[in-house]
């Protein structure tokens, strides 16, 4: 991505120097509402994207389409649908939207292709190929994770065909867990990793092939299905070829769960659902690709978070899901956020000389409205708030608890806006505090899709804004690299709190 910091800068000050009415000002506009809320009829059900609780005005709206126009912003839409080699640093497209049928047509069908390979393999578990399968344990960590544990939380709730447990963390506890929970005899192992090399997850698939050995499989590496964009590697590994389901080298690790990585999800929900998954992620897609500016609603949320990262001062921004199926959403958000538009040079490579990317957090409602909302509401830094929340309840019990649910997540939005004048500073909420709310109809696998891509894009349109490039992400190296000089014993010498707690640890003696 050809990177047009300079172009912007003008436009940055401009932004920083506008009058800033309060939102109280701004709901003065009797059209406030409709002007700044759109829903969109997708495959899944609606979902109404309302940024009115935002700072989002004509005025700002005017200087971040100028800005937009100043980053080639169109061109740069079109690049990355048409398969260009957008991520320059790396050299290769980010084509993670073909996988859901939206983009160049050779990558389109080149997915196509490998998806159909994907599902005869699901359909062929599900009909005992491999004999009786209860449960998949999925191994991968970041992109190859996140993505398939978030979609396999939100959707399995009312039970799965295979029972999945993802596995990330090096630490042998995860694995452990697990495994308690698995019978050798009637699981399988995914080991998913984008390029095959991983440290977590190889010493994770090593591990659960020797607990499959111990548990009587004559034939370990029969119960192994690999998901990666290093087929050799794969095999070379062990894995036969039949279970190997590769994607392509231009579908980034984070952008990755709509490929052969969410094995996991199809095998979990049936093929059916996970094409319905893919479904709703292109709807956004084309919605973002053929949307004006104006009435984009992945445009509109980006342009909101750069008012309050580039002009209002947020290093942070929160998601809330007041939904227990999206309890994962947050973390997942973090590394499509962090990873890819946490970065201080721009894709020209200049030093970007302004924020990146805020930090995301968040969790989950009502659970961190008793936790973590007093500083939302009274504490000195101001956070730009999403929520989430689902009409159609995920619960059979007494339609109070998503009665209440849902008021609670809509009165919290109402209170950070209104705030309300107290007797003394302790009591008084200041109110002009900014959130947007995405409500969806139901929660299904195309709405998850949708959500997702949603998010996808609107990080895309930041990084455009600030000419990043959010495909690559060099900054994840060299911890790597010093743990493993640590592992090697080959490392230069450390500093002395860093040798200290080795020798504690009695590592590298
Ligand atoms: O270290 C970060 C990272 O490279 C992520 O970008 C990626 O999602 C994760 O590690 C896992 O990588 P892989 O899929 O190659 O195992």
């Amino acid at each position: 991505m050809v990177g047009q910091s300079d172009a912007g800068q003008v436009g940055w000050e401009k932004l920083a120097n506008l009058a800033k009415p309060t939102l109280k000002a701004l709901f003065a506009d009797p059209a406030r509402l409709d002007s700044w809320c759109t829903t969109l009829d997708l495959p899944g059900g609606t979902i109404r994207f309302d940024w009115s609780k935002t700072h989002l005005d004509a005025a700002a709206w005017a200087v971040l389409a100028d800005i937009a126009r100043a980053m080639d912003f169109e061109n740069r839409r079109a690049a990355l649908f048409d398969g260009d080699a957008i991520n320059a640093s790396e050299g290769r497209a980010a084509e993670h939207t073909a996988q859901r049928g939206v983009g160049k047509e050779t990558s389109v069908d080149e997915a196509a292709a490998l998806h159909a390979r994907t599902r005869a393999l699901v359909e062929a578990i599900h009909d005992g190929a491999l004999g009786e399968v209860k449960s998949l344990i999925h191994i991968g960590i970041g992109g190859s994770a996140l993505g398939p544990a978030l979609a396999i939380d939100a959707l399995t709730r009312d039970g799965a065909r295979v029972v999945v447990h993802v596995v990330s963390n090096i630490d042998g506890c995860a694995l452990e867990a697990a495994m308690a929970q698995c019978d050798p005899a009637t699981t399988l192992i995914a080991v998913a990793s984008k390029t095959f090399t991983t440290t977590e997850t190889m010493i994770n698939a090593a591990s659960a092939l020797g607990w499959l050995r111990e548990g009587g499989v004559g034939d370990p590496y029969g119960r192994v299905v690999a998901l990666t964009a290093a087929p050799d590697k794969a095999v070379e590994w062990g894995v036969d070829e039949t279970r190997v389901l590769p994607f392509p080298e231009s579908v980034g690790g984070r952008y990755s769960l709509w490929s052969s990585i969410g094995f996991p999800i199809a095998l979990a929900l049936g093929w059916e659902d996970f094409a319905a998954f893919l479904d709703g992620a292109a709807a956004i897609d084309r919605h973002f690709l053929d949307t004006p500016l104006a009435e984009n609603v992945v445009v509109r949320a980006a342009f909101g978070d750069l008012i309050y990262t580039q002009a209002r001062g947020c290093q942070t921004r929160a998601v809330f899901a007041y939904d227990e199926r999206l309890k994962l959403l947050p973390s997942y958000l973090q590394q499509l956020e962090m990873e890819s538009n946490g970065k201080r040079v721009t894709a020209d490579g200049k030093p970007l000389g302004r924020p990146s990317a805020p930090i995301t957090w968040g969790g989950v409602g009502t659970d961190a409205q008793h936790a973590v909302f007093q500083l939302l509401h009274q504490g000195t830094h101001v956070i730009p708030v999403d929520f989430l929340a689902v009409i159609i309840s995920g619960d059979s019990l007494d339609p109070a608890h998503h009665r209440i649910l849902l008021s609670n997540c809509f009165a919290q939005g109402a209170a950070l806006m209104a705030g309300k004048a107290g007797s003394d500073l302790s009591r008084d909420y200041p109110g002009d505090r900014p959130s947007a709310t995405m409500l969806c109809e139901d929660l299904n696998p195309a709405t998850l899709g949708a959500l997702i891509a949603f998010h996808e894009h609107r990080t895309f349109v930041s990084a455009v804004m600030l000419g990043m490039n959010p495909f690559d992400q060099f900054g994840v190296e060299l911890g790597k690299e010093i743990a493993k000089q640590i592992e090697t014993g080959d490392g230069p010498g450390f500093d002395p709190s860093t040798e200290a707690l080795l020798a504690l640890a009695g590592i590298g003696d």
